[in-house]
């Protein structure tokens, strides 16, 4: 699919068409003072979805939600008192707490991965801060490269990568900081995550404490082999389900739950979470899927989907 991708000015009406455009689902790169952002919103799974065909991501990494200020940041997250310090001491700023999620949240399972947490931040960069209060809910956003590039920190870098791939970007000129977000997860000890534009001795006079290593938790959670894995036993690429499983289709087949009736992969990453949260509530001690194909977003579902299915550590 390709889109002629529109470079917005950064000013109100940019801004304006910028808030439009995540308003109906479409992908936004935004500045920030860390990098640019390839924006969607956090509560449509379908556009969130759109993110990792945009990027070309081979398995769902969890996402970023950008909110404009604390106070909408805590509809979405539990609210330690280290969260307290931290955003009063950074935010806005180039950094990104990992907390247990709320389950009336309204962010699209995709965004997380299926975990039980969200990493959210209030960026700093007046632009940025413009479309997050001209659009009004959370927006979800990693940094606005292919998968496996470097991350951009202008409108050009981001174009170089992903013109034609998204609906338009808004242009601000350099990202003043170009490094990524620090990342402190609070679950509930502070650990770092990944070192990033706020340095983590500032983090750790703020906090009182020396804080824990990448290394002492999970760093990248979607690679976890068995991470998320339903109770139930699943087959993948079943062509002949048996009597006692219940059946996971994908396109035009006999199925107790689709991921996408019309073989529509966006559609069918939109739904994983949702239907795999949805097969776990029900009593199914089997699930079989139907084939997905390999390209495209079907990667990444198969990706989680073969970790949903490895044996339990
Ligand atoms: O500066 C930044 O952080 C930029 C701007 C756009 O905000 N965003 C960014 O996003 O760098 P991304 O997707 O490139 O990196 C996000 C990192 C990933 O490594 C992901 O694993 C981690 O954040 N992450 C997101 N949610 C997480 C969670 N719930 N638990 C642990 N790690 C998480
Ligand atoms: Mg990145």
């Amino acid at each position: 699919m390709s889109l002629e991708t529109e470079t917005l000015n950064a000013d109100a009406n940019g801004v304006a068409r910028a808030a439009r455009y995540l308003n109906n689902g479409a992908l936004l790169a935004l500045p920030t003072e860390t990098v640019y952002g390839l924006g969607a919103d956090a509560r449509n799974a379908r556009a969130v979805a759109r993110i990792f065909e945009a990027k070309g991501r081979p398995h769902f990494n969890p996402l970023i939600v950008h909110v404009p200020d604390a106070a909408a940041a805590r509809e979405l997250v539990a609210w330690p008192e280290a969260a307290d310090r931290l955003a009063a001491a950074f935010w806005p700023g180039p950094l990104s707490l990992v907390l247990p999620i709320r389950p009336e949240s309204g962010v699209a399972h995709l965004v997380t991965g299926g975990l039980q947490t969200l990493a959210v931040r209030v960026p700093a960069h007046p632009v940025a801060q413009d479309v997050l209060r001209a659009f009004g809910g959370p927006v979800a956003a990693p940094s606005a490269n292919p998968s496996g590039k470097l991350s951009p920190t202008t409108a050009a870098h981001v174009l170089s990568g992903l013109s034609g791939k998204i609906a338009a970007v808004l242009d601000a000129g350099a990202c003043p900081i170009g490094l990524e977000s620090t990342i402190v997860a609070l679950t509930p000890v502070p650990r770092l995550l990944r070192p990033g534009g706020l340095p983590a001795d500032a983090l750790e006079a703020a906090l009182g404490l020396p804080l824990g290593g990448a290394g002492s938790g999970i760093e990248a959670p979607g690679q976890l082999a068995s991470h998320y894995a339903p109770r139930a036993v699943l087959r993948l690429q079943v062509t002949d389900p048996r009597p006692e499983e219940t059946v996971l289709g994908f396109g035009r087949v006999d199925s107790d739950l689709n991921l996408s009736p019309s073989g529509d992969l966006v559609e069918a990453a939109a739904n994983l979470f949702g239907h795999l949260h949805r097969l776990d509530a029900s009593e199914t001690t089997a699930i079989a899927v139907t084939p997905i194909p390999e390209s495209g977003l079907g990667r990444a579902i198969n990706d989680r989907l073969r970790r949903a299915a490895a044996p339990r550590a």
